[in-house]
């Protein structure tokens, strides 16, 4: 695969650690039979995830936590690894440990402080910096000179809720601000784990405006909390909530129409799941119009080949958080086949586009590495010889 070398070097990390905590079981006094159960399963979980990728196997979520705990505890291995050589080199080398009385000690916490401090300056500089914002121009054909040059800002994944300070809403709200944008949309999870979340991300974000309007759908954490609920204190802050539904904006003699599909953790007891045959209900795509719809789970858009579903626009994958975005890899790309970024395909009724969003906010730990908060701009064009 493309980072072959470093997921080698992760995977032997990782091999390392389970034969290490394979052998403390033992001197712990767990039978043999129930280690070596243990042991498959510890290193045949990533090797299954990588194979499963490629080959399009089963890869379950519920996996997603274990593999997780597999990047930390191969970074831990690594750490421990990097400490332990630094003692025995010091023991060599005492003449380069000058007036200490423990050079070895001194050379692990020199190595510990240069490994944290790098890791904590990453996560630090993304907390502190706030999003990065990427334009994007995309091409639609037959466009009309109405929509030439219209621009959607596209928010995701705030999580509004514990790792989110007063103060990182505020950088957040004025970064949003500070952009122009003809629609502003937010494609779920914009709060985490509480009811009362929805009033704090109102009370940052409710009075936000495009030029041509705000609107959104749920994720998986508003379904998991209280769809309706949130949807209600939504509408009645004026926000439309595109729950299997559409709102078409006209633009001249043409117009451009947002289709909202529902997350499918919506089809707990009590809610729809995703409906694209009610959400495109009088959709149509007639020429120099664009449908642009919004769904938080990028999934979704396998559904949507043979509805007129010009641009989708998702999340919820988070970009994984952790990542080499150079070699196009991230935590997520062994659990999603869209992970992140933008991508297109063929259809009968022309081109169709997915952009995921890696989002602004954090799920399970407040940490991202090589794959930073984002703010999505798309700008809709004719291309360079116009409609
Ligand atoms: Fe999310």
């Amino acid at each position: 695969m493309r980072v072959r070398s470093f997921l080698m070097i992760v995977l032997g990390s990782y091999l390392l650690f389970q034969l290490l905590l394979g052998g403390f079981l033992y001197l712990d006094g767990i039978s043999p039979a129930a280690i070596a159960l243990f042991l498959v399963f510890a290193f045949s979980m990533p090797v299954y995830l990588n194979l499963a990728f490629v080959r399009k196997w089963p890869r379950p979520l519920w996996m997603m936590p274990l593999f997780f705990g597999y990047f930390f505890m191969s970074a831990v291995t690594s750490l421990a690894l990097g400490l332990l050589w630094g003692g025995w080199w010091t023991t060599r080398h005492p003449h380069l440990v000058a007036h200490s009385g423990n050079p070895s000690r001194s050379v692990q916490l020199a190595l510990l402080s240069v490994i944290w401090g790098i890791f904590l300056s990453v996560i630090l500089k993304n907390h502190l910096r706030g999003p990065r914002v990427r334009e994007r121009v995309l091409t639609v054909g037959h466009l009309a000179s109405e929509l030439e040059g219209l621009r959607i800002l596209h928010v995701s994944d705030l999580h509004v809720g514990i790792f989110e300070s007063d103060r990182s809403l505020a950088r957040l709200r004025a970064a949003i601000e500070s952009i122009s944008c003809d629609i502003l949309v937010f494609t779920g999870d914009m709060i985490d784990r509480k009811l009362p979340e929805i009033d704090r991300f109102l009370h940052f974000f409710g009075d936000l405006k495009g030029r041509l309007g705000v609107f959104c759908v749920l994720g998986n954490h508003e379904h998991w909390i209280d769809g309706p609920a949130i949807v209600s204190r939504l509408e009645q802050a004026g926000w439309p909530v595109l729950e299997n539904a559409s709102r078409r904006i006209p633009l001249g003699d043409h117009g451009i129409t947002l289709v909202g599909l529902s997350d499918p953790s919506s089809e707990e007891p009590g809610g729809d799941g995703p409906d694209p045959e009610k959400a495109f209900l009088g959709v149509s795509l007639t020429d120099g119009d664009a449908v642009v719809v919004l769904a938080h789970h990028p999934v979704l858009w396998d559904l949507l080949s043979s509805y007129p579903a010009t641009l989708t626009l998702s999340g919820h994958t988070h970009g994984g958080q952790i990542g080499l975005l150079r070699s196009g890899w991230t935590l997520a790309s062994p659990f999603y086949d869209y992970d992140l970024g933008l991508f297109s395909r063929e259809t009968a009724s022309g081109k169709q586009w997915l952009l995921v969003n890696s989002g602004t906010g954090y799920f399970g730990v407040p940490v991202r590495i090589g794959v930073p908060s984002s703010l999505e701009v798309v700008v809709l064009s004719a291309g360079p010889s116009g409609s």
